[in-house]
């Protein structure tokens, strides 16, 4: 089956639904901002464990992006990472990762889930082995990061918030005019002003929309007749090298 690829460098725009299981009064989510690489300590307070349940709704639609790159260069290449359906959708925050022979939690979170997730979750997550045993074909949580809007920012007409992995070239005013988001929202929702603004390459930021993400922006709907989401494709032209890049770990 023929399968069309991206350009390279494309991003995909991912929907996802997220649940929320305990309460928190904290205003907006803050900005991870260099914490994502200091793995040793889990930096609760700057949302390295995730985002806080702060949403108005405990349950909502989030958004996420992420940059095609062998072998994760195709829609079903990267629902099989995401463990998203054969429409590139997820259905809940929390995936389930094979351990592949050269991971570490920080190359996984930074490389492998371009910032969706980070060092600090994955070693926090119950039965997730400490960073040391790591092995080749263990199945760990990998929870991803993405936050239900604030009352604050529904009272604004924010509906979903989507979380977006920064290039070296970002800052607030790009990723802003990008998604044509208000800046001072944008700011606002990572708790950074207009003082306070620096964004680190390799970095999750939220980025608060009105609207889903524009059919331009998003994923495009696969032809029908796909194979089921977490094989591995076999027929697309990008698939001999996801094969040769996951090992073969039993079911
Ligand atoms: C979604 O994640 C929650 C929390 O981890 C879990 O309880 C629930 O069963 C999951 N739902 C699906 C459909 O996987
Ligand atoms: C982090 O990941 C990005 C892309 O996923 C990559 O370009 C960058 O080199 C990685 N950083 C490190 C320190 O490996
Ligand atoms: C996760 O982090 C929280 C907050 O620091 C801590 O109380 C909890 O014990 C940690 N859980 C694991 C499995 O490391
Ligand atoms: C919040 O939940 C209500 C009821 O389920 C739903 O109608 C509304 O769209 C949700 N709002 C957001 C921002 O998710």
């Amino acid at each position: 089956m023929a399968f069309p690829l991206p350009s390279t460098n494309s991003i995909f725009i991912i929907c996802i639904i997220v649940f929320c299981f305990s309460a928190s009064t904290l205003s907006q989510q803050p900005y991870i901002g260099q914490d994502n690489t200091d793995c040793d300590n889990n930096h609760k307070e700057s949302s390295a464990l995730g985002y806080f349940c702060n949403g108005l709704n405990r349950s909502c639609q989030a958004y996420l992006t992420f940059r095609s790159t062998p072998p994760y260069n195709s829609v079903v290449a990267i629902s099989y990472l995401l463990y998203a359906d054969p429409f590139g959708r997820t259905i809940n925050q929390t995936k389930f990762y094979v351990v592949q022979p050269v991971d570490i939690y920080w190359t996984l979170a930074n490389n492998t889930f371009q910032g969706l997730t980070t060092c600090q979750a994955l070693i926090n997550q119950t039965g997730n082995p400490p960073a040391l045993d790591l092995e080749t074909c263990q199945k760990i949580t990998v929870p991803l990061r993405c936050a239900c809007p604030t009352k604050n920012q529904i009272d604004v007409g924010v509906n979903y918030l989507m979380s977006y992995f920064t290039d070296v070239d970002d800052d607030y005013y790009t990723i802003s005019q990008e998604y044509g988001v208000d800046s001072q929202l944008l700011l606002q929702a990572n708790r950074l002003s207009y003082l306070d603004n620096t964004i680190y390459p390799d970095t999750t930021i939220l980025v608060p929309l009105k609207s889903p993400p524009s059919n331009s922006q998003t994923i495009e709907p696969p032809p029908s007749s796909l194979p089921p989401p977490l094989q591995p494709p076999t027929s697309s032209p990008s698939s001999s090298s996801l094969k040769e890049n996951l090992a073969l770990c039993p079911a």
